[in-house]
Formats: C-alpha cells, sequence, structure tokens
C-alpha cells in the first residue's frame, strides 16, 4: 500500500490538456500543473512516445561506461536557454537532489581552487530547496525543519524579500533591497572565508507563495557573491522550463547564477527529470580534482529520461510557450486582482508572481494585513473547496514563520487557453466565496451574544 494512501484522494486515470480525471469520471481543471510540474500540460503523445522510443533502443548506458545522445542534446538546450553562460550539466531524478549536486559542486569548485574551508551554504528564511537531507539544511522554513532538526546543517538563513511583510518595514519602490544587507552581514559574521555559496529560490515558490524581490535585488546578490568569492545558486527547480516567462527566471534580472538547479517544468511531470547547469569556470575546475566532480548517482544523465526531457523543450519551442507565458502574464496578474476585489470579501490580501507563477495571500484584515490563526487552516480550506469545484490549487501557506501566513500558488500549464483560463478563474472565484462564507460562520460562532 502507497503511504499517500492514509488520506484520502480520488485515483487520477486520464489527464489531457489541462484537465485530470479520476476513475468516477470527474474532471479537475488542473490549476497549478500538479506540483508546479505538468508545464506543457497532461497527456502529450510526442513526449511518451519518445521515451518509448528511447527505451527500445537503449535505456540504460551507464554514464561510466557510455555518454548517450539525448542526455547531451538535452544539456545543449539548457546551455543555450542560458545564451551558453551556463554550458555543463548533469541531470538527477529530482530537484532536491539537483540541489545537493549544487551545494557539493560548490565545495568542489573551492576544493579545488584550495579553498576547502567554505563549506558553509547561506539561504534564505521561508524558502523550500527540498526533502533530503542537504536540500532541507537549506530550506529555511521552520516547520518544515523541525522534525528532522538533529541531522540537519545549521547553515545561517537572511531575510527574504517578503515586500507584502518586509522584515525592514521599507517601501519595495524605494528600500533598496535593504534586506540584502542581512547577507552581507551573514558573510561578515561566518567568515567570508568560509562561505561556499548563496541558494536562492529566483521567485519563492511552495514556502511563500510566489515571493518577487524588488527591483535590483539580484544585480545586489552577484555584486555581493563576486566581492566575497561565494558562489551563487540559482534553484530553479520550480522557477524553470518557462514557467515565469522567460527559460529561467533568474533572466528576468541581470544576475548570472554560477550555478542553477532544474526541475518539475523539465521532464513536464512525465518523468522524474532534474538537474543542475554550472559555468565553464566551475565545470573546469572541479574537472581537475582527483575523480572529478564525484557528485553522480545511478541514474544521473540516464536516456530516457532526456528523452522525455527534449521532447517537452520542443514541445515548448513548437508552440512558442514561454512567450506565451509572458504574455499572459499581466493578463493573469490583472484577472487575480480584480477577483481580489470582486470574490472572498477582501479575504485576498496581494497578488504576486510572473508568467504563470502566481501566489495569493490570504488575510483576515487586508488593511493590517492580520494572517489567520494556523488553527484555522485556511490554505487546506481552500483548497478542499477549490477541488470541490473541481479546481486543483497548490499549497504555500506558512510563509510568515511556517506556520502564520495563508497563501497558494495559481500556475496553470503554460499550454493553458482562453476558455479554460477564464474557467479556472471564474471557478476560483466561487471557491473564494465559499471560504469567506465559511470563515464568517467560524468567526459567528466565536464572537460572544450580548
Ligand atoms: C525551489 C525548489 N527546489 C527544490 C525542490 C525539490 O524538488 P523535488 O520535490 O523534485 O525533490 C522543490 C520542490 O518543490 C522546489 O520548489
Amino acid at each position: 500500500m502507497l503511504l499517500s494512501l492514509l488520506s484520502e484522494r480520488p485515483t487520477a486515470v486520464r489527464g489531457e490538456g489541462v484537465w485530470l480525471y479520476d476513475a468516477d469520471g470527474r474532471a479537475y481543471l488542473d490549476g497549478c500543473s500538479g506540483a508546479v510540474a505538468a508545464n506543457i500540460g497532461h497527456g502529450v503523445a510526442e513526449v511518451a512516445d519518445a521515451m518509448a522510443a528511447q527505451a527500445r533502443m537503449v535505456a540504460f548506458p551507464h554514464r561510466s561506461q557510455f555518454h548517450n545522445e539525448p542526455a547531451e542534446r538535452l544539456a545543449g538546450e539548457l546551455a543555450a536557454w542560458t545564451g551558453g553562460q551556463l554550458p555543463y550539466a548533469m541531470f538527477t531524478s529530482s530537484g532536491s537532489e539537483a540541489v545537493e549536486a549544487a551545494v557539493q559542486l560548490a565545495l568542489r569548485y573551492h576544493a579545488a581552487r584550495g579553498d576547502a574551508e567554505r563549506t558553509i551554504v547561506l539561504s534564505r528564511r521561508m524558502s523550500y530547496h527540498g526533502a533530503t537531507l542537504g536540500a532541507r539544511s537549506a530550506g529555511g522554513n521552520p516547520v518544515r525543519r523541525a522534525p528532522f532538526a538533529p541531522l540537519l546543517h545549521d547553515w545561517p538563513q537572511v531575510d527574504a524579500p517578503y515586500c507584502y511583510r518586509c522584515p525592514l518595514r521599507l517601501d519595495p519602490g524605494s528600500c533598496g533591497s535593504a534586506c540584502l544587507g542581512s547577507l552581507e552581514d551573514a558573510i561578515a559574521a561566518h567568515g567570508p572565508d568560509r562561505v561556499a555559496a548563496f541558494i536562492a529560490e529566483p521567485i519563492t515558490g511552495a514556502s511563500a507563495g510566489a515571493l518577487r524581490p524588488p527591483a535590483g535585488y539580484y544585480e545586489r546578490v552577484r555584486e555581493t557573491c563576486d566581492q566575497f568569492g561565494v558562489l551563487f545558486i540559482a534553484d530553479e527547480v520550480m522557477t524553470g522550463a518557462g514557467r515565469t516567462g522567460r527559460p529561467f527566471g533568474h533572466q528576468h534580472w541581470d544576475a548570472r547564477p554560477d550555478i542553477l538547479t532544474f526541475g518539475k517544468g523539465i521532464g513536464g511531470g512525465y518523468v522524474a527529470l532534474a538537474g543542475i547547469l554550472c559555468t565553464s569556470e566551475v565545470a573546469e575546475a572541479v574537472a581537475k580534482l582527483p575523480g572529478g566532480p564525484g557528485i553522480g548517482h545511478t541514474f544521473t544523465d540516464t536516456p530516457v529520461a532526456a528523452a522525455a526531457g527534449g521532447a517537452v523543450v520542443a514541445y515548448l519551442r513548437e508552440f512558442d510557450l514561454i512567450r506565451r507565458a509572458a504574455q499572459l502574464g499581466p493578463q493573469v496578474r490583472q484577472a487575480l486582482c480584480d477577483l481580489a476585489e470582486s470574490h472572498g470579501g477582501g479575504i485576498v490580501g496581494d497578488v504576486r508572481g510572473e508568467g504563470l507563477m502566481w501566489g495569493l495571500e490570504l488575510v483576515a484584515d487586508r488593511q493590517r494585513r492580520t494572517p489567520y490563526p494556523a488553527h484555522a487552516r485556511v490554505t487546506a480550506r481552500l483548497l478542499a473547496i477549490a477541488k470541490r469545484h473541481g479546481l486543483l490549487l497548490y499549497p504555500a501557506g506558512g510563509g510568515i514563520d511556517g506556520s502564520l501566513g495563508d497563501a497558494v500558488l495559481v500556475a496553470p500549464p503554460l499550454t493553458i487557453g482562453d476558455d479554460d483560463l477564464a474557467e479556472l478563474l471564474r471557478r476560483l472565484g466561487v471557491a473564494l466565496d465559499d471560504l469567506a462564507a465559511e470563515l464568517a460562520v467560524d468567526a459567528a460562532a466565536t464572537t460572544p451574544v450580548r
């Protein structure tokens, strides 16, 4: 029996475009691409065909003995997405493994340069980088860390660019990304010669609901990293594969990472495919070490997964889906802002994001930005209500301290058509109204009668 069967959910039997169908014939509009992964939608035959063809040809030539074409071709495609700035790739089977690989590559890079003392990885509060121990160590959500705390590295964390709740109470229009002072402070406090890397999601995903930093933020990250010889790792597991309207999310700013992680949308949900890209400088440094990078797994660079990734990239290109995400972005933002006014009686406090990755933060009092108490389980209730209305949303709550702060992600496949988008917004509006009605009943029940 699957562990996930311990909680109740329908059995999915078919997917087509932005729709999923369960065993009872119910249809669900996938408003979040599953886990922000099904970027080209469900049921794309070209991907299934590419995987089948590769599996028939040769499924497992191990990387210790052979090169293989699908992996090399996909590495070239992804490098081209970076304009050749990150020309080296390695494929893994999950975003968590990609983060592990990125962190280990950073340490190997410094070791190759005689800087083996650089072993600290800085990250941000309210970030998510995966569920393995190294990736979880970089994660900034205290509630997700707590059960495993004895096994995690206690790496320092810096302020998140959470403009709706600015840690410094500044205005994002004029703050000059002052929250990055905490990055500079952390490097100084722990010793500039001890810090290996700074890892950040270009737009924070699941742990806070699409936090987009203020203008100039990533340029300042780049400058700071250069100043102290620290590598910048952009965790693009969620923001990659065109999700934000660029091939990779960091490309909204002038801030090239040294190492980049990808996952989710690259395999489009068809296959477990993730990995890293890095600069020539990083790759060439570690290649000189005895044993090279030394960070592979059994399924690293495996060709069937790469064939699926290649077919996903080809599909994104053929239908110009990255440009479509960029074009839809402002329209979706406006539609969500309108929805926040017309539905839910004011419970949507903030709408933020980019391309087709949007976060809605829900608040008890819009004026004061007061969060709901954690026990009200507002995020989980909105998800459940939306699902009853046949709409799937992704949870992104806990952004304030790990348990406080309710938010959901709206991130449909990049293939979504105008009619389905209108239907998504209609169902979301109904779900927000139902949630607001439920919360009003809760409030009435707890208000003392005079
Ligand atoms: C930014 C980011 N990094 C890493 C991961 C971990 O990826 P995976 O779940 O494939 O291990 C996730 C997953 O949600 C993510 O959003």
